[in-house]
């Protein structure tokens, strides 16, 4: 980036969104036609979307921005003749891309989102769908005033039981539902907190746009440590609520199909590691919904024994789903003594493939901003009650502005 438009760009960050010149898709695709694509932040995620779309046939992978020279150089040598750029806008500048995948840090996400659409560009954006509850109405306005194909990388969405589990429901096999209990349990190598990683030696301010990571957030000297581990700290991330809680919180959503949550409570701590991270490690929290149903989630990084998982608890059935796995039924006897075991069949669909498909078909994909959007509200209010230490109703939550 030359000083003139890193300045330029700075000035843009200071207004808010950069301003992009929105402009009509250069083409309409056909259902075999080529998909060309570019990838905004190739770090662990990015590199794995990449790899993903990939693999699919013809795609093409184009270009790549990130504000890390060793992740551009990285992507590139996965991908003879891509292009590398560090500013993300000269990305959406290229005419020849139809679909950009965002997988930037959570607070660079509504940023990414909102610019892509502008451009004209179909998107993947990666969950959470933004850092804030201001942000996800201005992606989900954005995503609602466009004709663009926008899928957030909620890949369980694409999860063959989830259907199943909707027909159970729609069938009335689970009878009134009350409860949803869910969980997310990994353990932690004694001294090594989770989600810590290495910060490579060439991790220096020459080779990072700063300014362009900190995204608006104060200003101070590169720290290569909150670069790589930005997941640890509340400015640029949601803890495990938005790393984990919204793929699960998502997939009971679109099941029961449930609004908005009418109040949040969440309650831990940093009880695991002690390791200078601000955000917790140890997590209840319970999503109150209309229609009678409470859906709780509890986390920790101590202990992985129960491993992950959703259990739907109906008065005349329970549901039990693992990612990965089919969706596996039970009957209450007393209630449904007709009601037999059942294994889900309905096989899982590739969530990256199906983005795809939508770029060429224009259907509404699987995970569209609408799921991203209440599955994002539903993070924001359980953080809110964590760090405000009280009972988060969604008005409550919007009343607060959020903070660096
Ligand atoms: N769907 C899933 O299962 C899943 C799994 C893992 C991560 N994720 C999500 O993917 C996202 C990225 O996570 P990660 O683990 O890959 O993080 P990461 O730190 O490995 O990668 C982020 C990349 O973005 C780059 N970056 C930072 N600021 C940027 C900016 N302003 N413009 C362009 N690039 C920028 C960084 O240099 C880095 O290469 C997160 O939102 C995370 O929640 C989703």
């Amino acid at each position: 980036m030359t000083d003139q438009s890193r300045r330029t760009f700075l000035k843009q960050a200071a207004l808010g969104t950069a301003a992009v010149l929105a402009f009509p898709p250069s083409r309409v695709l056909g259902a075999n036609d080529r998909v060309r694509v570019g990838i905004i932040g190739v770090g662990d995620e990015g590199t794995d979307l990449l790899e993903q779309a990939k693999s699919i046939h013809n795609v093409e992978l184009v270009a790549v921005a990130d504000v890390y020279s060793r992740r551009r150089d990285e992507a590139k040598s996965k991908v003879s003749g891509m292009q590398t750029f560090d500013d993300y806008r000269r990305l959406l500048d290229m005419k020849d891309i139809d679909g950009v995948i965002v997988a930037s840090p959570l607070h660079v996400h509504a940023r990414h989102f909102v610019d892509t659409l502008a451009a004209g560009k179909d998107l993947y954006a990666e969950k959470t769908m933004t850092w804030s509850i201001p942000e996800a109405e201005k992606c989900l306005a954005a995503a609602n005033t466009s004709d663009r194909v926008v899928q957030i990388g909620l890949q369980y969405q694409s999860s063959g039981a989830l259907i199943d589990t909707k027909r159970w429901i729609k069938d009335g096999w689970l009878g009134k539902i009350t409860h949803v209990e869910s969980w997310m349990s990994r353990n932690t190598p004694h001294g090594k907190g989770q989600w810590v990683r290495p910060v490579p030696s060439d991790c220096t301010a020459q080779n990072v746009d700063w300014s362009a990571f900190l995204n608006g957030r104060p200003d101070r000297p590169f720290d290569g440590f909150k670069l790589i581990n930005w997941r640890l700290f509340w400015e640029f991330a949601g803890g495990n609520c938005a790393e984990n809680m919204v793929h699960q919180i998502a997939w009971i959503m679109t099941a029961l199909d449930l609004p908005l949550p009418s109040a949040a409570y969440m309650s831990g701590g940093i009880f695991s590691e002690k390791d200078g991270r601000e955000v917790p490690d140890t997590i209840a929290v319970t999503l109150d919904f209309p229609k009678d149903i409470v859906v709780t989630w509890q986390s920790t990084f101590s202990n992985e024994h129960y491993g992950l998982g959703d259990r739907i608890l109906g008065s005349d059935g329970t549901v039990e789903y693992h990612f990965d796995e089919a969706a596996q039924y039970w009957p209450e006897r007393v209630n449904r003594s007709d009601g037999e075991d059942t294994k889900g069949q309905t096989r899982n669909e590739d969530h990256m493939r199906n983005w795809i498909e939508c770029i060429r078909s224009r259907k509404t994909p699987n995970a569209p901003a609408e799921i991203g959007y209440r599955s994002a509200i539903a993070v924001h209010m359980a953080n809110l009650s964590y760090k405000n230490k009280r009972r988060m109703t969604f008005e409550d939550a919007k009343a607060i502005v959020p903070e660096y």
